[in-house]
């Protein structure tokens, strides 16, 4: 059994595991409870799992929990709450960019990355920034509207 020490929404954590090539995903879900960040394809392909590890949008399926090790990693939950939700929240709570909801939270997290590098992302920028997110429900137009939305926030 080997122990692995990052940081989650600000906090430092320790997690065991017998294996270090185990996704981050899993610890974050299994011993870390924090379900926001949802397993689609498992593959790196989706952005449903999508954190963010030293501010980059990152794919938590396919990053192993050594190579998490030492670095700072935020989830949805890291972000506002349902009584307080952070600006790109709200903005596709207003926007009603939903359908299912299962991609939304990788969108929030890739959507927030973009944010902070480009504060100003022009329509076409969002859609090359959230180009590695799938939406199976095609809630594409409300989505782009809602980081356009918080963009302005
Ligand atoms: S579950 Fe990680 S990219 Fe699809
Ligand atoms: S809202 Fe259903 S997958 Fe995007």
């Amino acid at each position: 059994m080997s122990t692995f020490n990052l940081r989650v929404n600000g906090r430092p954590v320790t997690v065991d595991s017998w294996d270090p090539a185990q996704p981050l995903l899993y610890a974050l879900r299994g011993s870390l409870g924090l379900h926001g960040a949802k397993f689609g394809c498992g593959l790196g392909q989706c952005g449903a799992c999508t954190v963010l590890v030293d501010g980059q949008a990152t794919r938590s399926c396919t990053l192993t929990l050594s190579r998490a090790e030492g670095h700072n990693v935020m989830t949805i939950e890291g972000l506002g709450t349902p009584a307080k939700p952070d600006r790109v929240q709200a903005a596709f709570i207003a926007e009603q960019a939903a359908q299912c909801g299962y991609c939304t939270n990788g969108m929030v997290m890739a959507a927030t990355a973009l944010l902070s590098r480009t504060p100003k992302p022009t329509r076409d920028q969002v859609k090359t920034g959230l180009s590695g997110n799938l939406c199976r429900c095609g809630t594409y137009t409300r989505i782009l509207r809602a980081v356009l939305r918080a963009s302005r926030a």
